[in-house]
């Protein structure tokens, strides 16, 4: 199992659609993420009411919660290992279909150049990714709004039930 991230096909094309709807009566609701340590990371989060997402949070068997993400065009997200928050491990929707998602880098430890591995999303599918390795991500000329699936339990427990 590679400890970083993995791909799967959760929600349907109707129900990412629905999502992205959601997103949309949202947008007004997002803020610039500020770390534990007060320091802002470049990602912008939304945290919406759960109400209308627990059709999609019931499919998993961990408890969870839904928010969503925005990346501005071309802001670079600093290498960071994620405040544990309730998300140990997350599970990502691209949102609004579009070819060229910028990846996510992950890395051994904090310090090291080269990442270890590079997940790349796709439109459609759906990735969880261990928030508890070190990762950044530098966006390309895009808006680039996901969905997010937030869990307390650690990556190798959820991507067992997956
Ligand atoms: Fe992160």
């Amino acid at each position: 199992m590679r400890p970083y991230f993995e791909s799967f096909e959760i929600f349907s094309k109707d129900e990412i659609q629905e999502i992205e709807n959601l997103c949309v009566s949202h947008v007004s609701q997002f803020f610039e993420y500020t770390t534990n340590k007060g320091n802002k990371d470049g990602n912008r989060i939304c945290v919406p009411e759960q109400k209308p997402f627990l059709k999609y949070l019931n499919k998993f068997s961990f408890d969870c919660h839904a928010m969503f993400m925005h990346h501005k065009p071309n802001v670079q997200v600093i290498r960071h290992v994620d405040d544990p928050n309730k998300r140990n491990c997350v599970l990502i929707t691209p949102l609004y279909n579009n070819s060229k998602i910028s990846p996510c880098y992950f890395y051994e430890n904090g310090h090291v150049e080269t990442p270890a591995t590079i997940c790349h999303y796709e439109y459609g599918k759906s990735t969880l990714i261990n928030t508890q390795q070190y990762h950044d991500l530098k966006n390309n000329e895009n808006e680039r709004y996901s969905f997010h699936v937030c869990f307390e339990n650690n990556f190798n427990e959820v991507v067992e039930v997956l």
